[in-house]
């Protein structure tokens, strides 16, 4: 295994309509194993396929597995997700603003409106025809992670976006919605 270096928006990639996964051969269990070592070291929350340069529609996701996200997610936190393919065929009405920072935009974050639930299709890493029911945290995490497989970056739809640790962010962080360590996807 080996952790990838992650792009910045100079990099044209991470712009670009990601190609469907369409093998699930070696190649692709490689840069799967690969980008949840890249994820887990960064250390982050999900990250997508465009983020390691490679053009394909594939993330993985993975909240924090600690006392606290284990009290909060339940069995969500620490569950590992690799989903080829997402697509979004749910979404809730309701929508939650909430903070969010990117691996591919290191030292910002942003307040960003993301549906509360949302179901998404896809299939696991060997192909096979997976649904997943996503709310709170997780559904946030998955909606910024298929963005960035259409080359959108949270950056384009927040409301605001401030620099981490800036005086400024006391403020505008509402503790409701804000995940305990704003991770990083
Ligand atoms: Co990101």
């Amino acid at each position: 295994m080996a952790i990838l270096p992650i792009i910045q928006p100079d990099n044209p990639i991470l712009r670009k309509k990601a190609l469907r996964v369409s093998s699930f051969g070696p190649e692709l269990q490689t840069l799967i194993d690969n980008m949840v070592e890249t994820m887990i070291a960064a250390p982050g929350v999900g990250l997508a396929a465009p983020q390691v340069a490679v053009s394909l529609r594939l993330i993985v996701v993975r909240l924090p597995d600690d006392e606290e996200s284990q009290k909060e997610y339940g069995e969500e936190a620490g569950k590992l997700y690799v989903v080829a393919n997402p697509k979004i065929i749910k979404a809730s009405k309701e929508m939650v603003e909430g903070v969010e920072g990117c691996l591919s935009i290191p030292g910002w974050l942003g307040s960003v409106m993301r549906h509360e639930q949302v179901v998404i299709t896809g299939q696991d890493r060997h192909g096979k025809d997976i649904r997943i029911k996503a709310k709170g945290w997780l559904a946030r995490v998955f909606q910024h992670e298929i963005d960035h497989l259409d080359g959108r970056l949270y950056t384009d739809i927040a409301e605001e976006v401030w620099r981490q640790g800036a005086s400024t962010e006391d403020d505008a962080v509402d503790p409701e919605t804000t995940p305990s360590d704003a991770g990083q996807a």
